[in-house]
């Protein structure tokens, strides 16, 4: 994984057919996915429950690009482990899951992974001001976790304040939650390098003719481009 600033689309398989997930991951990363986004959820930290470390073990079987665990679960040191056994390429764990997200981001190092910290819509930027030199990727919620399918909710000056704490380290700003060919631009120019996406990929396509998941990404990835201005240089 070399590190670039350029726009990544990570579709959400939280919106894929549940029955299908292996077929699901294939279509994704055939039709132009960058990474593929595991939420995983605890009925805790969220009120909503999705896969364990079996599950996610399975899922890289199928997983060609890079596997992005998100971790909404508390506690979450005691599961580092084996989400890394899973074959997690990046674990993020949410700043609010507990007192010690510092500790946290240093066991997923310890396990040679890249380590991620997510912030929840109300949680500041500045909370990861002392965590950056052990970070790899901030996640920035533009939703409440817990459920796909949510309406975006703006949050482009806090990416704008990651994106100057940040510098020129190799940290990627993540957005999770509402992303749309309608709201991708905005985090885009503010900052943002990847693009989690589940209903906006995966709507009106399947398995069967998947299709519609590269239209959708490819109108995810050129909106935001046409905000940063890549597509001009
Ligand atoms: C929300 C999850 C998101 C979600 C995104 O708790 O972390 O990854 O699946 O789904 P959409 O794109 O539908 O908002
Ligand atoms: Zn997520």
């Amino acid at each position: 994984m070399t590190f670039s600033h350029q726009i990544k689309i990570a579709p959400s398989i939280l919106s894929a057919d549940f029955a299908d997930f292996g077929r699901e991951i294939q279509a994704i990363e055939a039709q132009g996915a960058d990474w593929v986004h595991v939420d995983v959820m605890d009925g805790h930290f969220v009120p909503n429950l999705t896969f364990g470390p079996p599950a996610v073990a399975a899922f890289r079987k199928h997983v060609k690009t890079v596997m992005d665990v998100h971790l909404m679960i508390a506690p979450v040191d005691p599961y580092i482990e084996a989400f890394a056994s899973a074959g997690a390429d990046i674990i993020t764990a949410h700043v609010e899951a507990g007192p010690h997200i510092h500790r946290t981001l240093q066991a997923i190092r310890a396990t040679g992974k890249k380590a991620g910290v997510a912030l929840n819509p109300g949680t500041p930027a500045d909370s990861v001001a002392h965590l950056l030199d052990l970070t790899d990727l901030v996640c920035v919620m533009t939703v409440n976790p817990g459920f796909g399918g949510q309406s975006f909710i703006d949050m482009t000056a806090k990416v704008r304040a990651l994106r100057s704490m940040i510098g020129d380290r190799p940290i990627h700003i993540e957005i999770d939650g509402g992303v749309t060919p309608q709201t991708a631009p905005l985090v885009a120019a503010a900052g943002a390098d990847v693009l989690v996406a589940g209903s906006a990929v995966f709507k009106g396509g399947s398995v069967a003719n998947p299709a519609p998941y590269g239209a959708n990404i490819r109108a995810i990835r050129e909106a935001a481009e046409r905000a940063t201005g890549a597509q001009l240089a």
